[in-house]
């Protein structure tokens, strides 16, 4: 075996590698034959010198019936392994084995809280390299890996086959918790046990990919994953685009999960020296349960991830719930007035701005064109900017220039860059077509887009950046033969005009929209302040929708706007929903009576006031939708002087059995005066204890008595450290 003597490691060599946080170890072995191999994955060892006793498995098995186990990080198709494999490439000679081996490992400090690790393996038989990146965030415990491919064969290779990330769990059985939807119904939660075989998450989609399927799971070791306990590994993968979550239990009972790509339709022609690089897989290991998991990931997004993470984040009007396509420049001037007299910071303008040839007066004409429709906005977008300044708001604006309509005067010019069939009937989703962002033209046209709007208007505060068509006719132009290559190309010129946008405009804030939450990835969300969770703003609706996007996205990252859906709640439930995102308003003044008025103006100057813990608290999920009749939320300060109490009753049963709700995150030893606030006008707080002070000890352990029977009430209590 040619590989053995050109790997075989010496026993200095097979030192394992551990890769840490402060609370976990994920450590790799390398095997006599060369392989490398996953020998732990748990809570952080105390004593190095255990580390010697750690096994690697023969993957040879013994004999008939033997019980081959092979925990191998990167398994290669056709050789050892009969599951599905990590890597596939079919070579120069038609062969479709690899089979790699551990060639070096180097591990270096980013900072006092960063490490980064770098396995490389190789192919004995065929010039085929592999890097394994692991970074490890200590304090956080997160782990982000992804994986580099390349070769050196004459002519380019067909990879098949590319996970970011492969890893192994052991346990008596598997619970897996995964998030569905549709439009207006995203992140719906459900649990299943795993049993023998495969069970897979994954979207077809290409651009509005996240649309049925988002991109992250829980997976529960013996239970289905709770909020505060046992072992739960939460995973997500950074990709805007077709991903697949493979989880596969093998003939030893052992579990596999595969994250990556998608390789549907897309198997990838590589040339000789092109390194390919997997999305990133970003997963933590919790040992209490997904609050914690999600604290975890929250804080590791705004630290390292989210634009401006750490950063303000900008209360606002949008209009399109309030007028949808239907306004004018009066119009719109009264909106930013009325922003302004709500006490929020920006007006967004929505759909329907632009176009003028075939305006855009609905959603059958004008993308593509982004010039302001000149007889329904004389001034243009200029004007606009202009208006709200002296409303004395920022104005923002919509843009999705991903896509175009047939009917548009871009469709007319270059019909060559946009992805349809050429030889079929063309197929519409919402009428419209994605453009070809595999075309560098196109990337460059997308990119103008923003660039252009900015140009004319330096004071542009913010865009919604909207993607409302999954890719429906697979076929591009640019591609020609290589349409396998679609999927992936398409995703990376997209980010190739996110990152000219982010590199142009760093301070700019965005928010990224897919028809409501159909992208939420944390590849895209490295140059969007925020995300629109969905169009579904009925505030029952929101509770599960931000309970399902709160697993693993910080709350500050979530939009959340209050509307017109659902009029049979109150307007101060509608908005204490909302309150504990990123707030905002999509509804007309016209629309409130004055004391409804009042209220919103409360709850504005309350969330200016109370802004950093709402943004950048730890967030506690305390009383979930799925399991009550209620919701129960709340946010603590880093420092723990102040938390908010977010309380909702939904539909409670008429003498509903009544519990207190026990706080978390609070500090034991402190006393925290408890004020109930967001009061409409003329009414007082009936929460017993209100105005009172409690021990953190207190209020963690008998908790405060905040639920009651009636249907759709909102309570918001403000926790003062004295
Ligand atoms: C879908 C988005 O989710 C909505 O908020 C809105 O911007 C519409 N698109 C506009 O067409």
């Amino acid at each position: 075996m040619a590989f053995l003597t050109l790997v075989a490691a010496d026993a200095a060599e097979r030192t394992p590698v551990r890769i840490s946080t402060d609370e976990t170890d994920l450590i790799l072995t390398i095997a006599p034959d060369g392989r490398l191999q996953q020998a732990y994955f748990g809570k952080r060892l105390a004593n190095e010198a255990d580390l010697a006793h750690l096994p690697y498995y023969n993957v040879q098995g013994s004999g008939a019936g033997g019980n081959a186990k092979s925990w191998e990080v990167y398994p290669g198709s056709g050789a050892q392994d009969y599951f599905e494999p990590a890597v596939a490439i079919t070579h120069n000679d038609g062969n479709m084995t690899t089979v790699l081996a551990f060639v070096s490992s180097e591990t270096k400090k980013i900072d006092g809280n960063v490490t980064e690790t770098v396995l490389r393996l190789k192919d004995s038989v065929y010039p085929i390299e592999v890097a394994l990146h692991y970074v490890a965030y200590g304090k956080e415990n997160i782990i982000k890996t992804w994986s580099e491919i390349l070769h050196r064969e004459k002519k380019p290779v067909t990879i098949w086959r590319y996970a970011s990330n492969m890893l192994y769990f052991e346990s008596a059985s598997y619970f897996l918790t995964e998030f569905s939807g549709d439009w207006a119904n995203e992140v719906k939660m459900s649990s299943q046990e795993l049993q023998f075989g495969k069970k897979i998450i994954e979207t077809k989609l290409g651009s509005r990919a996240a649309m049925h399927a988002h991109p992250f799971f829980e997976l529960g070791l013996d239970g289905i994953p709770e909020e505060d306990e046992g072992e739960v590994l939460m995973g997500t993968i950074g990709w805007t685009g077709n991903f697949q979550f493979t989880f596969e239990i093998d003939n030893n009972g052992d579990l596999r999960v595969l994250s990556g790509i998608n390789p549907y339709a897309s198997a990838y022609e590589l040339k000789a020296g092109e390194v390919f690089r997997t999305p990133e897989f970003i997963f933590t290991l919790s040992y209490c349960g997904k609050g914690k998991a999600s604290r975890d990931i929250h804080a590791w997004a705004r630290e390292y991830r989210l634009k401006d993470g750490k950063g303000d984040r900008l209360t606002l009007l949008n209009n399109w719930e309030a007028t949808g396509f239907n306004f004018d420049e009066a119009k719109l001037e009264g909106l930013m007035k009325e922003a302004k007299t709500l006490g929020v910071d920006m007006f967004l303008l929505d759909d329907g701005w632009f176009a003028n040839k075939y305006p855009r007066a609905n959603d059958r004409a004008g993308l593509g064109d982004w010039d302001a429709t000149r007889n329904k906005l004389p001034g243009g977008v200029p004007h606009l900017v202009q208006a709200a300044k002296e409303a004395g708001v920022k104005f923002g604006i919509w843009i999705e220039p991903e896509m175009v309509n047939p009917k548009s005067e871009l469709f007319e010019q270059h019909p060559d860059w946009v992805i349809r069939q050429p030889n079929r009937e063309t197929y519409y989703f919402r009428n419209q077509l994605v453009l070809d962002l595999a075309n560098p033209k196109v990337q460059n046209y997308v990119f103008g887009v923003v660039d252009n709007l900015m140009k004319e208007n330096p004071d542009l505060a913010y865009f919604k950046w909207d993607c409302n068509s999954p890719i429906t006719n697979i076929y591009s132009p640019y591609l020609k033969e290589k349409q396998n290559q679609l999927y992936i190309d398409h995703v990376r010129g997209v980010y190739n005009v996110f990152e000219r946008v982010r590199e142009r405009y760093p301070d700019l804030p965005m928010m990224l929209c897919s028809g409501g939450g159909a992208r939420c990835d944390y590849e895209a969300l490295k140059y969007f302040t925020e995300f629109w969770c969905s169009d579904n703003t009925d505030p029952v609706e929101r509770l599960y929708i931000q309970w399902g996007f709160s697993q693993f996205f910080p709350t500050k990252s979530m939009a959340a706007h209050v509307t017109s859906w659902n009029k049979n709640t109150s307007i101060k439930f509608r908005t204490d929903v909302a309150m504990m995102c990123k707030l905002g308003f999509d509804i007309s003044l016209k629309d409130m009576n004055e004391k409804e008025l009042s209220y919103c103006k409360l709850a504005v100057a309350n969330y200016n006031r109370l802004k950093d813990v709402i943004l950048n608290g730890d967030f506690y999920r305390l009383v979930s939708p799925y399991e009550t009749n209620h919701t129960v939320a709340m946010h603590v300060s880093g420092s723990k002087e102040k938390a908010l109490l977010y309380v909702y009753d939904i539909n409670p049963r008429y003498n509903e059995k009544l519990l207190p709700v026990k706080l978390q995150g609070l500090d034991a030893s402190k006393t925290y005066k408890i004020e109930e606030i967001n009061l409409t006008e003329g009414s007082r707080s009936r929460i017993g204890g209100n105005g009172k002070r409690f021990t953190g000890d207190y209020l963690m352990k008998m908790g405060l008595n905040v639920l009651t029977t009636n249907q759709t009430q909102s309570r918001i209590i403000e926790l003062t450290q004295e």
